[in-house]
């Protein structure tokens, strides 16, 4: 790997802060720090102390998402945001997101050490609930900055509490739209969470595009009856319904997946009950997280899904509803801000390669509303959304330092125009 040398960023700075953020978990199930929770917003007050002891000014905005921002020198240029998000899904790892936001602060951080002026505003965020949250949806700050976030949303339950309190006790405000159209481009550095880098033995992967994702609720309701009693053709079991249906999306996404297109489904969540031994079980509800670059294999897949759920329901007698709760279709990078990243691989003496990627992202919703780009590093045999998750110091300082002078770079495009706006 190309030596850290002079590139102005600090690994050091980076490693101390994501070992902070480690150690913030719920004890008993490292790591985890899931949106919505106590242990989250304790994060967050870590977060907020290393922004601002970089001198960034530091807000939660309409959306939940924690700002630190930095003024420009030419008010009007548009703001160049960095960010990524600090949750973590349920015995997660230590550097999905959090290195990203971590990269972001340490740029920040070298700007100032640098006595680098900036033209635009510069903003380092902590986006809220990007991994699917409490409330089964996902890039839940991302989608409000880019005003896209369904309002139907609010009223997501779990428990006794909704997304609305969920984003109010965030800090942010749940009724206000909050669409930005100040941000001029935005980055965001991920751990690669796959192979491709660490195989080609490449410092750098420079994403090309993010996959689409659709997730799709589908409730079972059978009807609980007592097991020791019901004659086994008398039953309607929800459980072996969904059993049958889970089987089914397995079969229906192996078969697309063998087609040209990458094409992946799981089930992640899955819930029943009455879930006791002595009962036939009554209702079921699960969730299907399905990804493709391609709009027209999501689609097939849902309806080769609903196919067979109704045929289900009629041989079971079972009554099966399903529902869209979100649909993101693919997102490519901007063109500019790739080929900027490019260089700055470069320019710095790392190896690299463009790549696509088949994770979420919150540079997806961010793709709405500005120029956006990723930069990717290894991270250890592709593992992610796992405890075992593990990418080196220096990997993520090498990837700082490309989002340190593409910054740079994007800072000067344009010089001279006193809009902030974008095209894209
Ligand atoms: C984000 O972690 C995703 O689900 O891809
Ligand atoms: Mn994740
Ligand atoms: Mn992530």
């Amino acid at each position: 790997m190309k030596s850290l040398g002079n590139l102005g960023v600090s690994a050091a700075r980076i490693e101390d802060d994501i070992a902070a953020l480690a150690a913030i978990t719920d004890p008993d199930r490292p790591y985890t720090r899931r949106a919505f929770t106590p242990r989250h917003a304790e994060g967050r007050d870590y977060l907020r102390r290393r922004f601002e002891a970089a001198g960034l000014a530091t807000t939660i905005d309409a959306s939940g998402n924690l700002i630190g921002r930095r003024p420009g020198a030419s008010p009007g240029r548009g703001t160049i945001m960095l960010g990524s998000h600090s949750d973590t899904v349920p015995d997660g790892g230590r550097f999905d997101g959090i290195a990203g936001v971590i990269a972001a602060l340490e740029v920040a951080r070298a700007l100032h050490d640098g006595g680098i002026a900036l033209d635009h505003d510069l903003e380092v965020v902590d986006f809220l609930a990007e991994e699917v949250s409490i409330f089964g949806v996902s890039c839940v700050g991302s989608r409000g900055m880019a005003g896209v976030r369904p309002p139907e949303w609010l009223s997501r339950r779990q428990g006794d509490q909704t997304l609305e309190q969920g984003i109010a006790e965030a800090g942010g405000d749940p009724h206000q739209v909050a669409r930005r159209e100040d941000v001029a481009a935005f980055l965001e550095l991920h751990i690669e969470q796959g192979t491709v880098l660490e195989a080609a033995g490449l410092d750098i992967g420079v994403v090309t595009a993010i996959t689409g994702i659709a997730r799709i609720e589908i409730v079972l309701e059978g009807r609980a009856d007592h097991a020791g009693t019901t004659p086994m053709g008398r039953r309607r079991d929800a459980l072996v319904a969904a059993a049958r249906l889970v089987t089914a999306i397995e079969a229906e996404a192996t078969r697309l997946a063998a087609g040209p297109r990458y094409f992946a489904a799981t089930v992640g969540e899955f819930e029943m009950l009455p879930n006791a031994a002595n009962v036939v079980p009554s209702h079921v509800r699960l969730l299907i997280d399905a990804r493709s670059q391609d709009a027209g294999d999501l689609a097939d897949f849902s309806a080769a899904i609903e196919a067979h759920a109704d045929a289900l329901a009629e041989a079971t007698q079972v009554s099966i509803a399903s529902r869209r709760i979100s649909d993101a279709g693919a997102v490519p990078m901007d063109a500019g801000v790739v080929s900027a990243l490019d260089d700055a691989v470069g320019a710095i003496g790392a190896t690299g390669c463009r790549l696509a990627s088949g994770a979420g992202h919150d540079a997806a919703f961010l793709a709405r509303i500005s120029r956006a780009g990723m930069v990717f590093v290894p991270c250890r045999d592709g593992r992610s959304h796992a405890p075992e998750e593990w990418a080196e110091t220096d990997a993520i300082a090498l990837g700082a330092a490309v989002l340190l002078k593409t910054v740079q770079t994007l800072d000067t495009q344009g010089k001279g125009q006193a809009d902030g706006s974008h095209s894209g």
